[in-house]
């Protein structure tokens, strides 16, 4: 899937990085619904990780990006929401990965752990690969049992 719109969602710490990040990719002809805080004032960043999940999720928009002081409290917010695939990551390593290999459809990094110019590293990375499918869709079916049914069958009924 190519990504077009984007939701991008932050909190109190982040409100930097996500401007730099959405002008770049504004420039770059990304459509961006930005669902963030843009104050410094505190926040709690669940609010942002839902807003962005519910929006990938129903399909508004084609993917998401969250950033936190570490990327850790919104990303596992994110993941609660049903059908979302959220990555935290710190190089673009294992953001070009998780789109080929895990098919994530949100990307999250942290304000206080990445750089501005890592971080536009990480989102290029995610929004240039491609889910590869194949062998990593069983994978990711068991991924989906184990949200659907907390349970995971080649584990439950092994003898
Ligand atoms: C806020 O202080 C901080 O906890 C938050 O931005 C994030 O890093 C949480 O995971």
């Amino acid at each position: 899937m190519a990504f077009k719109k984007l939701a991008i969602g932050n909190d109190h710490t982040a409100v930097d990085l996500k401007n730099e990040i959405m002008e770049y990719l504004t420039e770059k002809g990304y459509e961006i619904v930005n669902v963030g805080t843009d104050s410094k004032e505190r926040m709690d960043y669940p609010v942002s990780g839902y807003k962005v999940a519910k929006m990938v999720a129903s399909g508004e928009v084609d993917g998401g990006i969250l950033i936190c002081g570490t990327g850790v409290g919104i990303s596992l917010s994110a993941n609660k929401v049903h059908g979302i695939r959220a990555v935290v990551c710190s190089e673009p390593y294992s953001a070009r990965l998780s789109r080929q290999h895990n098919n994530t459809n949100i990307v999250a990094f942290g304000a206080r752990v990445v750089g501005v110019e890592t971080a536009k590293d990480i989102v290029d990375a995610w929004l240039g690969a491609e889910y590869e499918g194949g062998r990593h869709q069983r994978r990711i079916d068991m991924i989906s049992e184990i949200e659907e049914t907390q349970g995971l069958s080649v584990v439950d009924n092994a003898q």
